[in-house]
């Protein structure tokens, strides 16, 4: 059975360059020449907004920290409207024997409730068995659906919108049988698990399904205004339900909240970055090719600019940031200081060579200037001048980056780098 499912999942990463339909793109002809790379000043990271010069962490904490914070909360993010949403959690163990006896899988059902309405999403989380102390454990989005990242029965179809897929047996807009396991080369549970980590993954859908429809459907349906200009899209939509998740392990033993590691893919991985900057719970964040609107500098206006992506996803990021459609040069901010959002946590930021939309060079850029953020701790950032190799990772600092051979995609390379980084680091928070 489970040979079955890991030939058809490679299969189906061998079909699936472009996973899924998206909005047609006009890529607007982006530039992928370097030598057709502006010249740019990068907004200070060091100096706040009234001259002042940063030269500690205290500075850092009170001052420059906050003040970029609510910059990019208001300029791209969005801020999250004021609300009294209810959050209910119920468990129910899948199995406790997948893997040969090596994991539990469990499903957490989250319940976000206002007075009159509610959203059901489930988590699904893959633990240790052979561990006596709580398990650091990974947390990030999929893309497909939870039972698409593991070949096993007992894990739950969401019964959310997903994108129709014919590739996956999905003829309309619902998940389908067929599309067990499919995902799986991106989720390499066996390796996680033998590390001595804990899974959590939950399908993005379920918190916001990932087309336009002006803010009607997923979590916005609870709140009463439709967002203003400078509130919610979705990104900052999924990074807050993953902060719900984090009040959830804060209750349970199995799980070491203190070592939860906040990670995604592509749109996923800018999710990632936007919810390690808003929520400081977690101890380590992974960007894998998160590109445009996550690592990727803006300025260099190259791959994928905020012109491409706002058209095609308005409703990603908040209004406001549409003001910077073509005028990259306006932006009173640019990546590397999100990436400085996490000092002095460790954080990993991966590229892939073929990725030339999501810019690993500007990837890279953004990993380097965000490294005086982490001198301020006397913590090493990403303190080399230049890309390393392909397939050389750079993982001496706090700031951890790889540019990978390949395509854009999510594989068992990057994961163990990932599990190589958060081994170096997370030994450091005690048990
Ligand atoms: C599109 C989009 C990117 C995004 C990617 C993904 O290519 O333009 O910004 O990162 O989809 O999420 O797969």
């Amino acid at each position: 059975m489970l040979n079955k499912y890991l030939l058809l999942s490679l299969l189906f990463s061998l079909l699936s360059c472009n996973q899924m339909p998206e909005p047609e793109v006009e890529k607007s002809s982006p530039n992928t020449e370097e030598s057709k790379v502006p010249s740019f000043d990068l907004p200070a990271l060091l100096t706040a907004k009234d001259g002042q010069k940063i030269n500690s962490k205290e500075d850092w904490e009170n001052i420059r920290r906050p003040e970029l914070l609510q910059l990019f909360e208001k300029e791209m993010f969005g801020k999250v409207p004021s609300n009294d949403i209810k959050v209910n959690v119920e468990e129910r163990i899948a199995t406790n024997n997948a893997l040969g006896g090596k994991t539990t899988i469990k499903e957490v059902i989250f319940t976000f409730s206002n007075q009159s309405k509610e959203l059901k999403a489930t988590l699904l989380l893959f633990l240790p068995n052979n561990r006596t102390s709580p398990a650091p454990i990974f947390l990030g989005y999929n893309f497909d659906g939870n039972h698409t990242i593991f070949p096993d029965e007992s894990i739950s179809l969401p019964n959310t919108w997903m994108r129709k897929n014919t590739t996956y047996g999905m003829t309309d807009d619902t998940a389908s049988q067929l599309s067990r396991g499919v995902k799986s080369f991106r989720w390499p549970v066996l390796n996680i698990i033998n590390r001595g980590y804990g899974l959590a993954t939950m399908y993005y859908g379920d918190i916001d399904p990932d087309f336009d429809d002006n803010f009607e459907n997923g979590i916005h349906a609870l709140f009463p205004q439709k967002p203003n200009k400078s509130e919610w899209g979705s990104l900052a939509t999924w990074a807050w339900a993953f902060s719900k998740v984090v009040d959830y392990f804060e209750t349970t033993n199995t799980i070491d909240h203190e070592k939860v590691i906040v990670m995604g893919h592509s749109r996923l991985g800018k999710t990632a970055l936007w919810a390690g900057a808003v929520d400081e719970r977690y101890a380590m964040v992974i960007s894998n090719n998160s590109g445009c609107g996550g690592a990727a500098l803006s300025k260099r206006k190259f791959g994928e600019s905020i012109n491409a992506i706002n058209t095609r996803f308005p409703h990603w990021f908040n209004d406001n940031f549409n003001q910077y459609n073509d005028q990259e040069e306006k932006l009173p901010f640019d990546q590397h200081q999100l990436i400085a959002l996490m000092a002095p946590r460790p954080v990993y930021i991966a590229s892939a060579v073929g990725d030339t939309w999501a810019d690993p060079k500007g990837e890279f850029l953004s990993g380097k200037h965000a490294t005086p953020a982490y001198q301020l701790y006397g913590l090493n950032g990403l303190e080399i001048a230049e890309q390393p190799p392909i397939n050389q990772p750079e993982n001496s600092g706090h700031i951890g980056y790889h540019v990978r051979s390949g395509k854009h995609d999510l594989t068992v390379y990057d994961w163990e780098q990932y599990l190589d980084f958060a081994d170096m680091h997370l030994n450091e928070i005690k048990d």
